[in-house]
């Protein structure tokens, strides 16, 4: 990120210099995918693609916003979230909406929050599935601690920011995005269980790299989709429950329990479920495989977490498809799958470092023989949670 350039632009729109900047990454995930909602654990790792923001405060009541890449900025009364409008009466703009919900978390928290100029540009691309949102989140949430006088846990900040999500922005996600853009460890992935929160960084395999490579499609009905899944998962339970009183979400069902049970939910409930008790052992086993250092054991796990996205869950696509393909027939790819929510997006590779400018050549040349379309891939290196990085 051209940190320059940003203090350029905060001068250019606010006429003055920022006083503090702050960083918060985007993720992807590596196995556990639509378990966070679950109760179950995920694998995560931050990476070294972030919102960056600057700001200062204007001892007013007012968060003036300025959102770089889309060219937009508007002005919002601190005081006046609940109507989503902005200072002059109008609806805030669904982009203002991320830094608004989290004001209003925050001050429902009972928090103080200072007004105040700030610009903000983002390296996450939007809608990609690599948490552009929870990294605008948790950026704004490290900044309004910077500027109050209270310091919360870190988990507590990323819980705040799934709240504003869920209930501002109106997205039912789980924990994982923000966690991750909250908790990141260099070099390392984070086993986290999404129902006692405890986490732990697991070192990623030495000399390999995560490479990312984006299908360019772009789904306009994920929250539908994402809520509809949701959805089936607590049927799931409700469904199960009646058999297994004591489960509360499907990580508490077994798969004994559930191999023996299964036939009493409709048939795409239970794929669903299917992929979230398979997704759940999965993870485990990645992270024994990791922890011994079975690299290869690892891969498989990943390709096999693609395939139950694909086949249970069905929240690949055709492009999504093609990537791991691909990817698969490449040298050096230890493991590929699509990663994040799905409906487009993109996929997660774990690839052998001597390997990775090859690997992004020939997936890249791949692609577009195969479906005519570009894909944006990128380098990334597991990278630190938010913070604060200047002033
Ligand atoms: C989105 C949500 C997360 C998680 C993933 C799927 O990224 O924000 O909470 O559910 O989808 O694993």
């Amino acid at each position: 990120m051209d940190i320059p350039r940003l203090r350029r632009d905060f001068l250019r729109r606010v006429g003055h210099e920022p006083e503090k900047i702050f960083r918060a990454p985007g993720r992807v995930n590596l196995l556990g995918e639509h378990v966070d909602y679950n109760g179950g654990p995920v694998l995560p790792a931050a990476i070294d693609r972030a919102v960056y923001l600057a700001a200062r405060s204007n001892k007013s009541t007012m968060l003036e916003l300025y959102a770089l890449d889309l060219d937009e900025e508007t002005t919002i009364d601190l005081e006046i979230l609940e109507a989503k409008q902005d200072s002059a009466g109008k609806p805030l703009p669904g982009w203002a909406c991320y830094p608004a919900g989290v004001a209003w978390s925050l001050s429902n928290a009972g928090l103080q929050l200072s007004g105040m100029q700030a610009v903000y540009c983002s390296e996450v691309p939007i809608g990609a599935g690599l948490s552009s949102s929870a990294a605008v989140e948790m950026a704004f949430a490290v900044t309004w601690q910077a500027f109050g006088d209270w310091t919360l846990e870190r988990m507590t900040l990323a819980k705040l920011c799934q709240q504003a999500e869920n209930e501002y922005v109106g997205v039912a996600s789980g924990l994982m995005d923000q966690f991750a853009s909250a908790h990141g460890v260099a070099g390392s992935a984070l086993y986290f269980d999404t129902r006692s929160l405890d986490w732990y960084p697991v070192p990623l395999p030495p000399d390999t790299v995560l490479i990312v490579a984006d299908s360019g499609i772009r789904r306009s009905l994920t929250s539908s989709a994402y809520n509809e899944r949701r959805a089936s998962c607590e049927e799931a339970v409700a469904i199960l429950k009646q058999q297994l009183p004591w489960i509360e979400m499907l990580a508490d069902v077994n798969p004994e329990d559930f191999d023996n049970y299964q036939d009493h939910l409709p048939p795409e409930v239970s794929l669903r479920a299917q992929h979230v008790i398979g997704e759940i052992e999965r993870v485990g086993s990645a992270v024994s495989a990791l922890e011994s250092g079975d690299c290869e054991r690892f891969g498989m796990l990943m390709y096999a977490g693609h395939a139950s996205l694909r086949d249970l869950y069905q929240v690949s696509t055709p492009e999504l498809d093609m990537l791991v393909e691909i990817a698969s027939r490449i040298p050096g790819c230890i493991g590929a799958r699509l990663t994040g929510a799905g409906f487009g997006g993109c996929t997660i590779n774990l690839v052998e470092e001597h390997q990775a400018q090859d690997f992004m050549y020939r997936l890249k040349a791949g692609y577009l023989e195969e479906t005519g379309k570009e894909t944006n891939i990128y380098l990334c290196q597991a990278s630190q949670g938010a913070g604060q990085i200047e002033g």
